[in-house]
């Protein structure tokens, strides 16, 4: 199977009131763990990488990784860029098969953030690809991009409907006080702020820094709109958790099938965890016909 759209699914996610998990890899191993993860869950999943992994791993090998593996799965994978700031970036992950781009701007005054995006979505529809746009600014960190807690704002809803009719995104990435990264303290989601973006907002309303945040939670966001639901620190976690327990019994260990097996493995046990969590689980075969 090729890489799709993700658009087909969200929208039947939305639909049965479930979510799509979205996690972010880095390497061969973390996308192995996803997709093989996703494939015994029969879920849709959204593979998608930052710029940052971009530059760590390389957009070529990246998307040919991705690729086999939507080949290998009979399930509907897709390829998305994850926050990212630069037109040209997107053009690149485009042009190498990315089927979905999300273009950041949130740090950028609202006028600029409007017409970069509208930029993005022009070239990005005009070969099929949706685009997700960000209101409100995400606290924490994920990789380089860094957002004081100060700095951090919640999504107004009237803004968020005017941002999304004046760009024409697809999906929108919504500040409801999540967090990237690890949590300094418990997260507490603003569910009325989400419920009055729903009913302003037609497109699909994404969760980001969805780590740490409690199972209930996530239930509820997704009750209240959520259809994407972003995650990448509680993968990072288990992973490095997995090989320096590997390192403690074995310190003088040097294959890496022997550390990066049992990471690959623990990785894809959250994996399947969190599709159950996001209700997607089994939606690969409901929409059979359909991608
Ligand atoms: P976490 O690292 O907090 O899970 O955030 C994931 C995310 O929002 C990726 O864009
Ligand atoms: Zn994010």
């Amino acid at each position: 199977m090729a890489l799709i759209n993700p658009l087909k699914f969200l929208q039947k996610a939305r639909e049965k009131g479930v979510a799509i998990a979205a996690f972010n890899v880095h390497n061969l191993e973390t996308i192995q763990a996803v997709a093989e993860g996703a494939a015994e869950e029969r879920a849709p999943v959204i593979i998608q990488t930052t710029p940052g992994t971009l530059k760590h791993a390389g957009v070529e090998y990246i998307a040919a990784c991705v690729k086999v593996a939507a080949e290998k799965h009979n399930i509907p994978i897709a390829l998305h860029v994850d926050h990212c700031p630069s037109y040209n970036t997107i053009v690149q992950c485009i042009r190498n098969g990315y089927t979905s781009v999300m273009i950041d701007g949130s740090h950028l005054p609202y006028e600029e953030n409007v017409a970069l995006v509208k930029k993005v979505v022009e070239v990005a529809h005009s070969v099929g690809v949706p685009v997700e746009g960000e209101l409100g600014r995400i606290g924490g960190a994920e990789d380089d991009l860094t957002v004081d807690e100060r700095e951090a704002t919640f999504t107004v809803p009237e803004e968020a409907r005017d941002f999304v009719e004046a760009t024409g995104v697809d999906t929108l990435a919504i500040a409801i006080g999540t967090a990237h990264g690890v949590y300094k303290w418990e997260p507490r989601l603003d569910f009325k702020r989400l419920a009055d973006i729903r009913k302003l907002v037609d497109v699909p309303l994404v969760l980001h820094g969805a780590s740490g945040v409690d199972d209930e939670s996530i239930r509820k966001a997704i009750a209240g709109g959520i259809c994407k639901i972003n995650i990448a620190t509680e993968l990072k976690i288990p992973m490095a958790e997995a090989i320096q327990e590997v390192f403690r019994a074995k310190p003088g260990e040097n294959d890496p099938r022997k550390y990066m097996g049992p990471a690959k493995e623990a990785v894809k046990q959250v994996v399947r965890n969190k599709i159950r969590l996001c209700g997607c689980n089994g939606l690969a075969d409901e929409l059979e016909g359909r991608w």
